[in-house]
C-alpha cells in the first residue's frame, strides 16, 4: 500500500525493518512531523530568554484576599496565578478552530446582543467570575477590531500587566505590524483568568477578511476553520481557581468587588440585597 498524499502514512512504503526503525525513532518523525522535544515555541523562535520575562511585582490585587499584607515574592506569585498564561493562547486558538468554533473564548468574553450571555449573566450562565473595574460593552469597540468586549472603567486606571514597555510581548508573525506586540501578560478581558493577546497570524490578508459583525452573526463566516481572529485568548490558573469568598459572598455575583477586610476584625458578611 502506498499513499498518494505525502502526509498519509508514508511509513507504510517500507518493510518490517523500516517500521521497527521508525518505531525506534518515533513515528511522528516518520510522517513528516517534527520529533518531540525539537519544536521551538514562539518565545524561543523570537530568541527570548527566561530572564526577559520578569515576574510582575505590582500589588494590584491587594484587596483580593482580605487585603493580606504579602511579601514581594508572594505578590509576584499571586500575579502569576491570575494573569500569566504561559503561551497557552496558541493552544486555545488551535482548539477554537479544530472544534469549529464550539469552543471560542473570544465569544465567551463578548457581550454582543446575538449571544445568549454577556457580562450581565456570566456568573449565572457560564459560571465565570467577572473582573472588577469593567463595564458591559454597549457597542463594537473600534480599538479592539469591532469586538464587543468589556470596557475598562477609567476610574481604575490602566491594568499594570498590560504595560507593553515593561512586559514586552513576544514579537512573532504579525505582531508589531497589523497587531501590536503587546504585553506577555496580554490585556485584561473582563473575565478573571482570561487574557487577550494579539494574534501573530492576523496578517494583512486576515485583517482584510475580518468582519466583526459577521463574526457574531454569520455562521458560515465564524464556523470557518480558516477564520483568523485578531486575538488569541490565554488562560491563567485563576480562570478555574478563582471564586467568590464563600463566607463573604458578593452582593451581586455578576459585579463582584475585591472586598477589603481589616485583619483581626473578624469576617464581615455582605448580605445579599432583598434579604
Ligand atoms: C481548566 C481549569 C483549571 C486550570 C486552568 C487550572 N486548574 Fe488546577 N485544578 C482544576 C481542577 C478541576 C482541580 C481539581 C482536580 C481534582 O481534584 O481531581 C484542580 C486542582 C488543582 C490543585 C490541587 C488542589 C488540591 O486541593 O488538591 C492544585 C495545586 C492546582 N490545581 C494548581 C493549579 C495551577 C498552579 C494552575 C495553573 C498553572 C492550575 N491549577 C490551573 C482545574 C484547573
Amino acid at each position: 500500500m502506498r499513499s498518494q498524499r505525502s502526509d498519509e502514512w508514508p511509513c507504510t512504503k517500507g518493510a518490517a525493518l523500516a517500521l521497527t526503525v521508525a518505531g525506534a525513532l518515533g513515528l511522528a518523525a516518520c510522517n513528516g512531523q517534527p520529533k518531540p522535544g525539537t519544536v521551538l515555541d514562539e518565545a524561543m523562535r523570537a530568541k527570548r530568554t527566561a530572564a526577559s520575562f520578569p515576574a510582575a511585582d505590582e500589588d494590584y490585587f491587594h484587596d483580593m484576599d482580605g487585603a493580606l499584607p504579602l511579601t514581594k515574592e508572594q505578590i509576584e506569585g499571586r500575579n502569576m496565578w491570575i494573569v500569566w498564561t504561559g503561551g497557552n493562547d496558541r493552544l486555545w486558538d488551535v482548539l477554537s478552530r479544530e472544534s469549529l468554533g464550539s469552543l471560542d473564548f473570544l465569544k465567551t468574553i463578548s457581550s454582543h446582543p446575538t449571544l445568549p450571555y454577556s457580562r450581565d449573566n456570566r456568573w449565572n450562565y457560564l459560571g465565570l467570575v467577572n473582573e472588577p473595574c469593567f463595564k458591559k460593552a454597549t457597542g463594537p469597540d473600534p480599538s479592539h477590531f469591532g469586538l464587543w468586549l468589556d470596557v475598562r472603567d477609567p476610574a481604575c486606571g490602566p491594568d499594570p500587566f498590560a504595560n507593553a514597555d515593561k512586559y514586552k510581548g513576544v514579537q512573532v508573525g504579525a505582531r508589531g505590524k497589523t497587531v501590536p506586540v503587546g504585553s506577555y501578560y496580554g490585556e485584561p478581558s473582563g473575565v478573571v483568568g482570561l487574557r487577550l493577546l494579539p494574534n501573530p497570524d492576523f496578517d494583512e490578508g486576515a485583517r482584510k477578511k475580518w468582519d466583526s459583525e459577521k463574526y457574531y452573526r454569520d455562521a458560515t463566516y465564524y464556523n470557518s476553520r480558516n477564520l483568523v481572529k485578531p486575538y488569541r485568548i490565554g488562560m491563567s490558573c485563576a480562570f478555574c481557581h478563582v471564586g467568590p469568598n464563600p463566607v463573604k459572598p458578593p452582593v451581586d455575583p455578576e459585579n463582584p468587588r475585591y472586598l477589603k477586610t481589616v485583619r483581626g476584625a473578624g469576617y464581615r458578611f455582605e448580605i445579599p440585597k432583598g434579604e
